[in-house]
């Protein structure tokens, strides 16, 4: 019986996965080297062209001169420095618009050629939407920082985060669904450990990490890391002063730079112990050996990452390791998310582990409805 042959789709996916990881960290490394508001302009398509002459970097720095970054933070900044802030959001903005081509292109080619499994046709059509949206959106937080303010809106920031990670969520789960259905299971899981508890407490971590790190898109978009540069005590106390002081606890949490910060560190320290809990967890009970690897990669790469934002405090927000720090962060959801899919999987063939040789005969065009990895895969009869 032949596999259904996804490769291209699968590495169209990663692709897609690589390409937003890839424009989150030089997002990050814009946004620290606050070069985010140096072109006043949105040009989806002309604006893929920088400025080519001597007029038109004039031209680009007296609109860069009528915002108040310009009167504040950048005051007096000479054309070179303007270019190399001008050349940073260009290169997000570039890279952007890749990450259009990258999920489109490849989209609409594989959906014209029937390649696309049916069941899977709603959720990789949102790719192209999506980002298209995240373009609007990266612009409206653009525009959020061009009048009045110095800076761009933290709630805009977040928003523009989070989207990037929903977007690479949906690639990185859909590749590892076509990557199990491509190979088939590999082994018959009988065990003793309640997997379909597990895969919960895996969705459940994922998205609790996914959490952890908008409240870290908070920090970096209330510029807090620059203050309260001690670890573990902030000034002196557990609770910085200055907590509370905004009224209501949502806009304090989401306004006040001291309790973003003390969010983000208490959130965080709590990540990494339940990450090593879980891990400690599952590998002392009697579950898979891909489950149980799963969770060490993210306890690892959560001790790492706590490792690197308490240098990233320590240090003052040093553009490499707070830029560092935003992409081990995509890639511990990355990890928490592979874990979630693994324990599915692994739940859905403990529940299966009836005769196996019977369910891998399963006829391609009937397999169970979408849901459960790699069932949400059903291969498709060419439209
Ligand atoms: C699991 C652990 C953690 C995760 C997932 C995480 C995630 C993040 C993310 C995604 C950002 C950047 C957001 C952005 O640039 O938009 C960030 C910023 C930051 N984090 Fe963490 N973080 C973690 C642990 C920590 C710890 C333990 C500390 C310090 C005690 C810390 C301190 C900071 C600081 C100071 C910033 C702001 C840096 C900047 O302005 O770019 N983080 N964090």
């Amino acid at each position: 019986m032949t596999r259904p042959d996804f490769k291209s789709l699968i590495r169209w996916l990663d692709a897609t996965v690589v390409s937003v990881a890839i424009a989150v960290v030089i997002g990050g490394i814009t946004r620290l080297t606050e070069s985010g508001l140096s072109i006043t302009e949105w040009k989806p398509v002309s604006g893929v062209l920088p400025p080519l002459s001597e007029v038109d970097w004039v031209s680009a720095y007296a609109k860069f001169q009528e915002i108040p970054q310009a009167q504040t933070l950048h005051a007096g900044i000479s054309m070179a420095a303007f270019k190399v802030l001008y050349w940073w959001e260009w290169l997000h903005r570039l890279l952007a618009r890749g990450v259009g081509l990258v999920i489109a292109v490849p989209f609409f080619w594989f959906w014209a050629k029937g390649q696309i499994p049916a069941s899977l046709t709603l959720r990789l059509a949102s790719l192209p939407v999506l980002v298209a949206a995240q373009g609007a959106l990266g612009w409206y937080m653009v525009s959020s920082g061009l009048v009045e303010r110095t800076n761009v809106s933290q709630y805009r920031l977040v928003a523009h985060l989070g989207l990037a990670l929903v977007i690479l969520v949906i690639a990185l789960w859909t590749s590892a669904s076509l990557r199990v259905a491509m190979r088939g299971t590999e082994e018959q899981v009988s065990t003793s450990f309640n997997l379909t508890r597990w895969a919960l407490v895996a969705d459940g971590f994922a998205i609790w990490t996914f959490v952890v790190i908008l409240s870290g898109g908070f920090v970096a978009g209330l510029r807090a890391g620059k203050s309260f540069n001690t670890f573990p005590l902030m000034a002196g106390q557990v609770v910085p002063p200055g907590y509370g002081q905004l009224d209501g606890f949502l806009k304090d949490a989401f306004e006040n730079p001291a309790s973003a910060q003390f969010h983000h560190r208490v959130l965080a320290i709590v990540t990494v112990f339940v990450a090593v809990g879980l891990w400690l967890w599952v590998s002392t009970a009697d579950a898979p050996a891909r489950v149980v690897r799963a969770q060490r990669n993210v306890a690892l790469i959560a001790a790492a990452q706590v490792c690197l934002g308490i240098a990233t405090l320590l240090l003052v927000v040093p553009v490499t390791v707070a830029a560092l720090h935003q992409l081990v962060a995509v890639v511990l959801l990355g990890a928490t998310v592979l874990a979630a899919h693994a324990a599915r999987r692994a739940a859905r063939e403990a529940r299966q582990s009836g005769p196996r040789i019977e369910r891998d005969r399963v006829p391609l065009n009937c397999a169970p409805q979408i849901g459960a990895p790699p069932a949400d895969v059903r291969p498709c009869s060419p439209p």
